[in-house]
């Protein structure tokens, strides 16, 4: 399955987290194919930059939102600024995402409260407020970001894994709502990918991309769309992602406690 050109009633593109990384690699497959995007990111100069690109190199239209998606109101305000644009969203891309390792007794609560709302409150009501006209109009796409960490509960990533978890929850009882509508709900589950998520103090992004480990942003963006246009429920991007989700599934939690004790990216607890 290829990813398909826009159509005239299939071509506009609410991307979040465009900037860098997933995001940045999703809105260049898309606007080399013809849609027109209106890209969410919080810092404003690598946005504007990416949107610069984006138009230079594709010739598309882009429409950059500087928004901090990490508080209550976010999904709202979005919807407003998406509104006065006057465009009608085809399909919304909730990738935005960040990470910490800690574990929860140790985590800063206003880190772990943009957590929770980047997470979970932003793309849950941007699903509800631009689920609303696919709905009517009888067609549409939602992709959620979520993580194989959702699928394992890992000590030492608590509100990172539980917020990917309520993701592909969501995105799921969602999936079942729309379908009859003709709208369709994939979750994307990213494996390691080398990508600025992580602090490249604590994980060594580039050695793990040489080495296979990570897999590359691109690739997973390319996944992830394919699946999204063919309808699919869920995506694993990779041979190896798919593998460690079945290993995790499958590990007793001793052995990933043990891990955790030994970990070098976490303080022994
Ligand atoms: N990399 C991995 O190994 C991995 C694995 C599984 C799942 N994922 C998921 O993949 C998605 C994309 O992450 P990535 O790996 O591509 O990392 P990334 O390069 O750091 O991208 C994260 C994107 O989210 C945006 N963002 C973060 N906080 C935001 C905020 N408060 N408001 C608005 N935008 C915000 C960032 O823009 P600004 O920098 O401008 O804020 C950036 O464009 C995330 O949901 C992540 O959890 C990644």
């Amino acid at each position: 399955m290829k990813i398909p050109r826009a159509t005239p009633g299939n071509k506009t593109v609410l991307l979040t987290g465009a900037c860098s990384g997933i995001g940045l690699e999703m809105a260049r497959l898309l606007a080399a194919r013809g849609y027109q995007l209106i890209v969410v990111s919080h810092r404003e100069e690598p946005l504007h930059q990416a949107a610069r690109d984006l138009r230079c190199r594709f010739g598309a239209a882009v429409f950059p939102i500087v928004m901090d998606l990490a508080h209550s109101k976010a999904a709202e305000e979005l919807f407003e600024r998406v509104g006065s644009l006057q465009l009608t969203v085809d399909i919304l891309i909730n990738n935005a995402g960040m990470f910490f390792f800690g574990e929860v007794a140790d985590t800063d609560p206003t880190a772990a409260n943009r957590m929770l709302a980047l997470h979970v409150t932003t793309p849950s009501l941007l699903a509800t407020l631009f689920s609303k006209g696919m709905r009517s109009r009888g067609k549409g796409h939602i992709l959620f970001v979520s993580s194989i960490s959702a699928w394992r509960d890992f000590p030492g990533i608590a509100y990172y894994g539980s917020t990917k978890k309520y993701l592909r929850g969501f995105a799921n009882a969602l999936r079942s709502e729309l379908a009859p509508y003709g709208v369709n709900v994939t979750c994307l589950a990213p494996g390691a990918t080398a990508t600025g998520l992580y602090d490249p103090n604590v994980v060594p992004v580039d050695l793990a991309k040489k080495l296979g480990v990570m897999m590359p942003a691109e690739s997973v963006a390319q996944a992830g769309l394919e699946a999204l246009f063919n309808n699919e429920a869920e995506c694993l991007p990779g041979v190896l992602t798919r593998a460690m989700t079945a290993a995790a599934v499958a590990m007793p939690q001793p052995v990933i406690d043990w891990i955790r004790r030994r970990g070098p990216w976490l303080k022994s607890g």
